[in-house]
């Protein structure tokens, strides 16, 4: 069994808040893995990804509102778990949405962190965080809030703010967990696919002061993914009961 399935699957929540939802990933982990739920509402500040969310968890229960999660347009005390998956390092303000996270999750209700982190990687992994850095340092020059990602502590403090029982903590996606389900070396398809996105994204630079150093950091990263390989940055879950 999958440990994320092990500590999930504990959990039946009748009404699920997913913060920060993007393309689903982490909706999917929790519409496969919870013991059960009723009903997940998932919001995002951005709407790009509405259509696909609506279309890929059609007969799911999943809801989408576009909507800042510093300003949760939900009432007190409705949801019995909110969860925020790979987020907390854009938001400009942690603490506010911590904050409207707890308000309008009910008493006795879960808080579900997941977050990839940057320290303790395999050179494998770091692949992964590097290439995370730069396209975040990409949406910072854009005026975006992206920050790069906690080492694991910096996670830990951060929920400790909330004074909160910790009820579970599960690092998955180690190197050791992928190595179990694939053992290969990047493919050149794969590798031509990750230069092709970060060249299409420096390329927005070009008229820029910053673009000569961009391209030199685009290699530099290139090089390292294909002497290193490329795995998944290890991920923290944690789950806290008010
Ligand atoms: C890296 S994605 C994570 C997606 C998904 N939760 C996952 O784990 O795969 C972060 C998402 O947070 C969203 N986000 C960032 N700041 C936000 C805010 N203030 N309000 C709502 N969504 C926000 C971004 O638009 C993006 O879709």
């Amino acid at each position: 069994m999958s440990k994320l399935k092990e500590v999930l699957g504990k959990y039946e929540c009748n009404k699920v808040l997913d913060v920060g939802t993007g393309r689903g990933e982490f909706t999917q982990i929790l519409i496969d893995y919870l013991k059960s739920y009723d009903e997940i509402v998932c919001i995002d500040y951005s709407d790009r990804t509405q259509a696909l969310i609506e279309e890929k968890f059609k007969d799911k229960n999943v809801k989408f509102y576009n909507m800042d999660c510093a300003k949760l347009e939900f009432k007190e005390e409705l949801f019995d778990a909110v969860s925020i998956s790979n987020a907390l390092h854009e938001l400009s303000d942690i603490q506010t949405v911590l904050k409207q996270m707890n308000r309008v999750l009910k008493k006795d209700g879960i808080m579900i962190f997941n977050e990839m982190y940057c320290d303790n990687q395999s050179a494998k992994q770091m692949s992964h965080v590097k290439l995370h850095h730069f396209v975040a340092k990409l949406h910072r020059l854009n005026g975006r809030t992206h920050n790069s990602t906690f080492k694991k502590e910096e996670i830990l403090d951060i929920i400790q703010t909330l004074d909160m029982r910790v009820l579970d903590i599960l690092e998955h996606s180690t190197h050791e967990d992928q190595l179990k389900a694939s053992s290969d070396n990047i493919t050149e398809e794969r590798l031509t696919d990750i230069d092709d996105n970060i060249s299409r994204l420096t390329n927005n630079f070009k008229e820029t002061e910053y673009y000569d150093e961009l391209v030199k950091e685009k290699e530099n990263l290139i090089e390292y993914i294909k002497d290193n390989g490329l795995f998944s940055a290890t991920e923290l879950l944690v789950i806290v009961k008010k």
